[in-house]
């Protein structure tokens, strides 16, 4: 691994997790990471510590599933940062979902849902998709009536939907399980990275190799950060300050099946959803919070290390050169803007197999030499995360 791939993957090592479980006598405190916004909380779902620890009894249950085998957590785990180490999640009858699961950390501050979707937006609406979808089967729940006659039979069921719906006639109900899973979900912040530390006076927080990644990742050569900015490093952000939630998808140059930017049928992104070319392969661009343990990568979980992920950036786009899927990424009309140029390879296409900091020049090449495909790139002013435009 190259230095400035060392670098550059070293920057996004993540953080600890910090949940956020203060709170004053009747009025929910959040404790959050420095420099951290207030998550925007619906009005009809308050924040309150019954609801979160029942909410977190129910992340954790196989009782959400039909033949009890899965719950949330079987696809979002901590360890992982709340996703699975899978390239692609497994439903609980088998069933391969096209997609990976996603890391939940944060997740409070994700304006949009799921890998490609414009319209889920709530928390609260997201956590039913998983209980009832049957293309994949995940947890496979014929019905709401089933869940809650199986919880209702749970004396702390009932005395954990009593104390945290006060009022409701009947507050076992399935609103009120995805209410209360929406409540814990949104506790799960991680703030306490070693860019984190770093970016708050702690100078030794981050290596050297690690703040030149820094550079690289905040450059307007690499671009990153436009749509990893952000304390969240993140363009499809929600929080209590914002006027409005910002939104975006960006199509990555990750497939190019047919020379005109198609994506392989199984998964055309937001096209699916708004039938509009433009948003062929367009997918929303996942916070790198934590993403040293979220491995396998992207919404299909096709590249497995983060060194992958960078080889895809650098390159301009991924080239797969044989099979169904065969295409060069890097000539794909439909690539983001930011993406037009590949970052780390000359104009003929040679890698560096690395970037000297102070010159931006090759210092060296796999295959052909420095001195005939120089990267020429000029030294970027260096914005923060915070500083961004999300
Ligand atoms: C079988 C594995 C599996 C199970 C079980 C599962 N998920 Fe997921 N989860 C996924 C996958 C895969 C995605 C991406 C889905 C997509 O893009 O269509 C996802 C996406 C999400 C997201 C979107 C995150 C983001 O940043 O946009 C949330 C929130 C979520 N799941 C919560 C839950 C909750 C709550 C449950 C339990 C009720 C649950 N999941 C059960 C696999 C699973
Ligand atoms: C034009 C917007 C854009 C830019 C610029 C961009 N990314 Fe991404 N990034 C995305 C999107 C969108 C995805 C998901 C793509 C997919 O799954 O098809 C992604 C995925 C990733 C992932 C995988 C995360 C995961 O959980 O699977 C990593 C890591 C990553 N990007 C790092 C970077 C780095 C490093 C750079 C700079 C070299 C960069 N990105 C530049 C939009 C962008």
């Amino acid at each position: 691994m190259s230095t400035a791939r060392i670098a550059a993957a070293s920057v996004l090592l993540l953080l600890s997790l910090s949940p956020n479980l203060c709170k004053r006598t009747g009025v929910w405190q959040w404790n959050l990471p420095k420099g951290f916004p207030e998550p925007r909380v619906p009005v009809d779902n308050p924040m309150s510590r019954e609801k979160v620890e029942l909410g977190r009894r129910l992340f954790y249950d196989n009782a959400l599933s039909q033949n009890r085998t899965q719950a949330c957590a079987t696809c979002h785990q901590q360890k992982f940062a709340f996703t699975d180490g899978r390239p692609q999640a497994i439903g609980s009858t088998g069933q391969a979902h096209s997609r990976n699961s996603m890391a939940l950390t944060n997740v409070a501050y994700a304006s949009r849902l799921t890998w490609a979707n414009n319209l889920v937006d709530r928390l609260e609406d997201q956590a039913l998709l998983p209980m009832f979808g049957d293309a994949p089967i995940e947890l496979g729940l014929p019905d709401g009536k089933t869940l809650v006659d199986r919880l209702n039979v749970d004396p702390r069921y009932r005395e954990l939907f009593a104390k945290s719906f006060a009022g409701d006639a009947a507050p076992i109900s399935l609103r009120n399980v995805a209410r209360a899973i929406a409540a814990f979900e949104r506790t799960l912040i991680s703030g306490n990275s070693a860019y984190d530390r770093y970016s708050r006076g702690d100078t030794a927080a981050l290596s050297e190799s690690a703040k030149r990644g820094m550079t690289l990742f905040f450059s307007e050569r690499l671009e990153c950060f436009h749509c990893h900015g952000g304390f969240n490093f993140a363009d499809s952000v929600d929080h209590a300050k914002l006027p409005e939630p910002e939104r975006a998808f960006h199509n990555t140059g990750l497939y190019n099946v047919d020379g005109k930017g198609a994506y392989p049928a199984g998964d055309r992104g937001l096209y699916k959803q708004t039938g509009k070319p433009d948003d062929m392969g367009r997918f929303k661009a996942p916070s790198l919070r934590n993403v040293a343990v979220t491995a396998p990568y992207m919404h299909d979980g096709s590249i497995a290390t983060l060194d992958g992920v960078i080889d895809h950036y650098a390159a301009g786009g991924r080239t797969i050169e044989s099979g169904p899927n065969a295409g060069a990424g890097s000539d794909s009309p439909l690539k983001d803007k930011f993406l037009q140029q590949s970052i780390i390879y000359s104009r003929r296409r040679v890698p560096c197999a690395s970037v000297s900091i102070s010159t931006g020049r090759c210092r060296s090449t796999s295959s052909n030499s420095a001195s005939r495909s120089p990267c020429r790139h000029r030294r970027a002013p260096i914005r923060r995360a915070g500083t961004s435009s999300s």
